[in-house]
């Protein structure tokens, strides 16, 4: 077994990673940390549990760690789920004192020397990590992409046999997707907020990147445009969004290429049995009712019409973010990078 850590385990990530890895085969979970208004305190005590799934007992009595380097000392592993801005300092210095870092923050998403990894996407990328070591550098630090990106990289992953040039996309994105403090309820109930902040430039460049190729020491930009619109919308968990596309094929060969699909790797704890799952009903998918295939895991694709123009959902605290880390970790773990 791997030690880990997670990093903000009380925050909206925080807490799925605990949940994840509660039970997890590989890693075994001892260190907690969040500000230092948690430091001190016991897991149980401090966190407010606001999961669909029991809190999970056998952590309870952890008591939280601050967030330094000097805390994380009997960890090899750990999962960042920390505001960007004090994540950048942290994982640098945990990945330079030997310890791997799984981020879900953007600071070093884009970074030349930093895999920014879906295991079904772009798993050779992880290949930057010898680019890491061989700067001297003892840990590492992969990330994984915004919440939205996922969901969209997934669903065109089938796609990316067909030619396409230009993806435009309109996003509905759950309220988890600014964590526990980020939106207030008299802003939300009855509305919609069409502005999230850098959200829109996440998508345009993290997918770039993430459909780019590795060559040599760093990644050659994917050559297609993305162009986003991001809205916050009334739903608890689960990012919605109308995808454009200049794909030409019928929409029949489209539709077969979303049920066909096989992605290039297999047998991780956290991969579902369907990465994407192509839905006939008309209207579908639906957060409520698609959210948790896969246990959360899951990207839905419907409503398959010429352009080629669908719509896709998959859950932004599990697929977006926690399960997204989690399923990097054991990829990197089978490729022996742990
Ligand atoms: N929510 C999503 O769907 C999603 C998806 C993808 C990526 N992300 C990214 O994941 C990260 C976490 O997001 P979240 O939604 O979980 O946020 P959140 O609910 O606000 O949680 C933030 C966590 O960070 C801790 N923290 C805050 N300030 C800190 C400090 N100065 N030092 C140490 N710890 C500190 C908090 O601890 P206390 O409880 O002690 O304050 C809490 O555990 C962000 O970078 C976000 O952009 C989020």
């Amino acid at each position: 077994m791997i030690n880990v850590g997670v990093l903000g385990a009380t925050g909206a990530v925080g807490q799925r990673f605990v949940q994840l890895l509660a039970e997890h085969p590989w890693f075994n979970l001892r260190t907690l940390t969040a500000s230092d208004r948690s430091a001190g305190k016991l897991y149980r005590d401090v966190v407010n549990w606001r999961l669909d799934v029991p809190f999970p007992e056998n952590l309870g009595d952890i008591r939280i760690s601050p967030t330094t380097v000097e805390s994380l000392k009997d960890v090899d592993l750990i999962f960042s789920a920390l505001p960007a801005d004090i994540a950048y300092d942290v994982e640098l210095a945990c990945a330079n004192a030997g310890i791997g870092v799984c981020s879900n923050a953007s600071s070093h998403r884009m970074g030349p020397d930093i895999p920014l990894v879906i295991p079904e996407v772009n798993p050779d990328h992880l290949g930057l990590i010898d680019v890491q070591r061989d700067s001297g550098r003892d840990g590492f630090i992969v990330t994984n992409p915004n919440c939205s990106t996922i969901v969209l990289m997934l669903s065109l992953a089938p796609l990316r046999k067909f030619i396409f040039s230009d993806v435009r996309v309109a996003t509905m994105q759950a309220i988890s997707g600014a964590g526990f403090q980020g939106v207030p309820a008299m802003g939300i109930f009855d509305n919609i907020i069409p502005y999230i902040g850098s959200e829109e430039e996440k998508m345009e460049t993290e997918s770039l990147k993430i459909m780019g190729t590795l060559d040599g020491k760093s990644v050659r930009m994917a050559p297609f445009r993305v162009s986003a619109s991001c809205h916050r919308v009334p739903v608890i968990d689960g990012h919605t969004m109308a995808v454009w596309t200049d794909i030409r094929e019928p929409v029949d060969e489209v539709k077969k290429a979303f049920r066909d699909y096989n992605p290039p790797i297999s047998d991780l704890p956290t991969q579902p049995a369907k990465s994407v799952q192509y839905l006939d009903e008309q209207d579908r998918p639906q957060p409520r009712l698609d959210r948790m295939r896969g246990n959360g895991m899951t990207v839905s694709v419907g409503r398959v019409r010429e352009g080629i123009r669908y719509v896709t959902m998959g859950h932004n605290t599990i697929r977006g973010a926690a399960g997204a880390s989690v399923m990097n970790a054991e990829l990197i773990y089978t490729r022996k990078y742990l």
